[in-house]
């Protein structure tokens, strides 16, 4: 197995931050890059251990999903892409190893998340490739009876999280005609890392007043917070209500900090408080009994982590976790995060993890806990 190459994927626009970031911790090289996907290559001489990269994958904030690569296969239409993956690597060396394997198939992303409707997806040729491959396997199970659990596993469904223990096999779409072919495992740490491509499936809910729903509903899953019913909630930068809404839908008791008009459906939710104002205008009185806070406001990340220090150090509260996102208006910024996570460390948070989710757009999330 060729293991000197990593791939990795990312947002759209974050290339050159996430080559930034592996340039400061890493001595990978750059190799290979198109929007969304890049490659880099490493001086190891010995295998580097899967294990080892996911849980690496964990300390970095552009890296969507990473693995070792195993190859590429150029081919000009699907069904000869699908012969191809099929002899190369799943009737192949792969399945003599036993090793308990989850097949994803995925698209880099095609925009920036909310542009143009996109979303972050498996993609409609990833999914018909998953198609044809299936056809394959189940084909070859015909004339196998004697294995036909292994060669259906991880490929009956499209999209199928894997199990902590799987290794993973991506075929990534990288453009028309071409597929990178890859091996990874899941981070313990990272329950997204298990969907394909780090991409938790979400589809905003019809009644969903906002598309920042999508990203604080993957915040909340990624961050694993313990916010359920009754649990008393700051949502600043609440405003129309998308994240009061992934709150309010776990039972949750939601104060909404904003100077902007919250929509009806979650105004009139009799879990939700509206305070309409701006951090530093309302007395902090208002939130002794908030215990987690979610802050979404768009304003460079110095002014956030004010407002949130006035907050979190103020001897009235007890505040246990903190979720929000930093805007980066420049990419520049991406380079003052380790400072940032400095700072709220010094606020006694012991837990501080920073990511850019799938569903972010030019801006991070941060989870903090004590
Ligand atoms: C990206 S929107 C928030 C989206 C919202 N979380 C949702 O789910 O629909 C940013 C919001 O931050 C609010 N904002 C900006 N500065 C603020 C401050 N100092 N205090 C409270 N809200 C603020 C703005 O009024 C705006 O509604």
């Amino acid at each position: 197995m060729d293991s000197s190459f990593i791939y990795m994927s990312c947002q759209i626009g974050a290339e050159s931050a996430l080559k930034r970031e592996i340039a400061r911790i890493s001595g990978f090289r750059p190799a290979f890059s198109r929007p969304g996907f890049l490659t880099f290559k490493t001086d190891r001489t010995n295998e580097i251990d899967p294990q080892e990269l996911a849980d690496f994958h964990n300390n970095l904030v552009f890296a969507r999903s990473i693995g070792l690569s195993l190859g590429k296969i150029e081919a000009p239409d699907l069904e000869t892409v699908a012969e191809k993956v099929f002899a190369g690597y799943i009737d192949g060396p792969l399945f003599k190893e036993k090793r308990h394997l989850r097949f994803h198939v995925w698209q880099r992303d095609a925009y920036q998340p909310g542009e143009h409707g996109f979303e972050p997806g498996m993609g409609e040729s990833a999914r018909k490739l998953h198609g044809r491959l299936v056809a394959h396997i189940l084909e070859r199970a015909a004339s196998h009876i004697d294995q036909p659990n292994r060669w259906a596993c991880g490929i009956d469904l499209p999209e199928l999280p894997a199990q902590l223990s799987d290794t993973i096999v991506d075929c990534i779409g990288i453009d028309r005609d071409t597929w990178w072919i890859g091996t990874r495992m899941p981070c313990r740490l990272d329950a997204m890392s298990q969907w394909p491509g780090g991409i938790t499936p979400l589809l905003l809910p019809f009644d969903a007043v906002s598309r920042a729903w999508l990203k604080f509903e993957e915040g909340l899953r990624w961050s694993a917070f313990p916010i359920g019913i009754g649990t008393r909630c700051l949502d600043i930068g609440s405003a129309p209500g998308g994240s009061s809404q992934a709150l309010l839908a776990r039972g949750a008791e939601v104060i909404g900090l904003d100077p902007g008009e919250m929509a009806p459906a979650v105004l009139n939710h009799p879990n939700f408080t509206h305070l309409r104002g701006r951090t530093g205008k309302v007395k902090v009185r208002a939130f002794r009994k908030v215990r987690w806070i979610l802050a979404d406001m768009n304003v460079a990340p110095q002014y956030t982590l004010r407002a949130l220090e006035d907050l979190v150090l103020h001897p009235e509260m007890k505040i246990r976790g903190l979720l929000f996102t930093l805007k980066l208006f420049h990419w520049n910024l991406a380079e003052a995060l380790p400072e940032y996570l400095k700072t709220i460390r010094h606020w006694g948070f012991h837990s501080i993890r920073a990511k850019q989710l799938a569903f972010n757009k030019q801006e991070v999330m941060v989870a903090a806990a004590k």
